[in-house]
């Protein structure tokens, strides 16, 4: 997407539209370009020179406000951030806004409502093309065919990965709007897209994914998503009594349990503590794999998953959560 975003704006002519906005703490893949639009500092450290012409912006994380305000008084300024930023820069430099609909690494952060509209309007007052990396969301994780179908914003290109197989067999692609298509036919018979991988559209992968696509469809699993989600919710919320979760966040079936020290002051734990650490492999002792990231520990269960399954994880977490706070008084640290 980033070769692209690039091309797309040559061939209109305007050279210079190379800049691209990302998130703080986005995560967007570990190629040496995926790795510079990833907002995670370890992705960084020792790879040096990154891409240039990346820019970071605040993500909208409404418990931890990076701009220290809050929603709805807010006004949704971690989203106006990408008109100050198109503004510096010159909007003559700017090529494009990437995000994921929810942030998936970085914790399951949910946009507030009207986030993703603002930044679909600033996108088209200044030329700039509206990406979302729809690796994590694509597909009814989060209940819409993709993610960014439920704040009804049309992007400017898609990038899908797991969900369109399942995760059966590797495949990934992007979806691109027509203007982008366009701008290549217009470039005339000549015109070559010179990108391409040894295994690009590799007929048994593409195959799994039709047949993965028809089994969505026929067993109305986005659909399923949605009537399920909150169930899923419903379920976590019985954990929010525990004294070290902080907030817990769910869409569709994807969900995170955010960890603190203190639930007043939302003071995160210390690091060497390795709390999420410890409750992840509390679950996995017990057979529930949960993922740990950063503050949080969560989930993305598969989307075939019954009520009594997620009755389970729950359950699971609960003691997981109650162990590793029983040890953390024993060991004063509570
Ligand atoms: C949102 C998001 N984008 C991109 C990626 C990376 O995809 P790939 O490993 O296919 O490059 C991931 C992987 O977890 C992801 O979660």
């Amino acid at each position: 997407m980033i070769r692209l975003v690039r091309l797309y704006w040559r061939l209109r002519g305007r050279q210079n539209k190379i800049k691209i906005v990302a998130l703080t703490r986005a995560y967007h893949g570990s190629s040496t370009g995926a790795a510079s639009l990833t907002g995670l500092p370890y992705f960084h450290q020792y790879y040096e020179p990154l891409l240039e012409g990346v820019l970071r912006m605040p993500r909208p994380f409404c418990y931890r406000c990076e701009l220290n305000l809050t929603y709805p008084a807010c006004g949704l300024a971690c989203a106006d951030e990408l008109e100050k930023i198109i503004l510096r820069e010159g909007p003559d430099n700017v090529g494009a806004f990437i995000a994921e609909p929810v942030q998936g690494v970085g914790g399951v952060v949910i946009p507030p409502d009207g986030y993703f509209q603002r930044l679909r309007q600033i996108c088209d007052k200044y030329d700039v093309l509206l990406v979302n990396d729809e690796v994590i969301t694509g597909f009814g994780r989060i209940g819409h065919n993709f993610g960014i179908d439920r704040w009804k914003v049309v992007p400017d290109m898609i990038s899908f990965a797991k969900g369109v197989t399942s995760g059966y067999l590797p495949l990934g692609g992007v979806i691109m709007k027509e203007k982008i298509y366009q701008a290549m036919v217009d470039a005339g018979p000549d015109f070559g897209l010179h990108h391409g991988f040894t295994y690009s559209g590799h007929p048994t992968a593409c195959a799994a994914g039709l047949a993965n696509l028809d089994i969505i469809e026929r067993e109305k699993l986005v659909q399923r998503v949605r009537k399920l989600a909150p169930y899923l919710a419903r379920r976590l919320a019985t954990l929010a009594h525990h004294p070290i979760v902080g907030e817990i966040r769910a869409i569709g079936l994807m969900a995170a349990i955010e960890l603190v020290r203190s639930k007043a002051s939302r003071t995160p734990l210390p690091p060497e503590w390795k709390v999420p650490q410890r409750i992840r492999a509390a679950c996995m002792e017990r057979g529930v794999i949960v993922r740990q990231s950063v503050d949080t520990v969560a989930i993305c269960p598969p989307l075939i998953i019954k009520e009594k399954e997620i009755d389970a994880i729950v359950a699971t977490i609960d003691e997981a959560l109650a162990d590793i706070e029983h040890a953390l008084v024993s060991e004063k640290l509570l």
